[in-house]
């Protein structure tokens, strides 16, 4: 178990148990958590659709399908295990709320991740991600040592704007026709922030978002 300025966290390079914000945490799904997230996806379907990839032509149902969640579930163990991804579900107390990922993990001169998120519509306005993207921006460059996470959102998103907004995350401009969005090759705004930003900034994100005002 670490303590990482004054936060307890179960999480090591090897093995990210449970990471602790202030009223959400982020942990791993498992097939026992196909109940809970196949009742929130079927409500927030229409909520989500519009801002995710389509399902491949073919491609199990992982909504309806249990075992083709559980196939995820390892797929996204054995991410963990090689180090070229970490998918968390966000928790609040034991409602599990959404989903934030760290995709994409290239080491080397790169050193960078890409970060997806969504949340239950039920759940939404009360600062949930941008809590969990602190928390997993700690774990990004605290424990994995990352030196880059970027955050790419079409631009008419503007609930995910306002996430990178209150974080101040830095604007690099539009990648035009960048990811396919429900079946749409669509331009998207790429947010980023580097480690040299996140030792700047990490004490003002930290009392804000994660451990609260002189806590530090
Ligand atoms: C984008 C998203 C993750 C934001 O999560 P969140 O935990 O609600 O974030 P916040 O609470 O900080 O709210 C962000 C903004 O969403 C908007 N918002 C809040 N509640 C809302 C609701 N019930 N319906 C629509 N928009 C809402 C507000 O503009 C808010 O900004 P404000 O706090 O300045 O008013 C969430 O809206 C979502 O999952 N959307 C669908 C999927 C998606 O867009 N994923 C991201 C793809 S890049």
């Amino acid at each position: 178990m670490l303590l990482v300025s004054g936060v307890v966290s179960t999480a090591t390079h090897e093995e990210p148990a449970v990471l602790w914000g202030a009223r959400v945490h982020l942990r791993c799904l498992t097939p026992d958590d196909f109940s809970d997230w196949q009742a929130v996806r079927l409500r927030s379907h229409a909520w989500l659709t519009p801002w995710e990839p389509s399902r491949p032509a073919g491609s199990p149902d992982i909504i309806r399908n249990r075992s083709a969640f559980a196939t995820r579930c390892r797929a996204r163990e054995r991410e963990r295990q090689m180090g070229t991804g970490y998918g968390f579900g966000i928790f609040a107390g034991r409602r599990l709320c959404g989903e934030i990922n760290l995709n994409g993990v290239q080491r080397g001169p790169f050193q960078s991740a890409y970060v997806g998120y969504w949340i239950d519509q039920d759940c939404a306005g009360n600062g949930y991600v941008p809590e969990a993207l602190v928390v997993l921006a700690r774990f990004a460059f605290e424990d994995l040592v990352l030196h880059r996470l970027q955050v790419a959102i079409v631009p008419r998103n503007r609930p995910s704007r306002r996430v990178v907004e209150k974080l101040g995350l830095r604007c690099e401009g539009t990648a035009e026709r960048y990811l396919e969005i429900n079946g749409v090759w669509e331009d998207h705004l790429r947010f980023a922030i580097t480690a040299e930003e996140w030792t700047q900034r990490r004490d003002e994100l930290l009392e804000r978002w994660v451990i609260g005002p002189g806590r530090l």
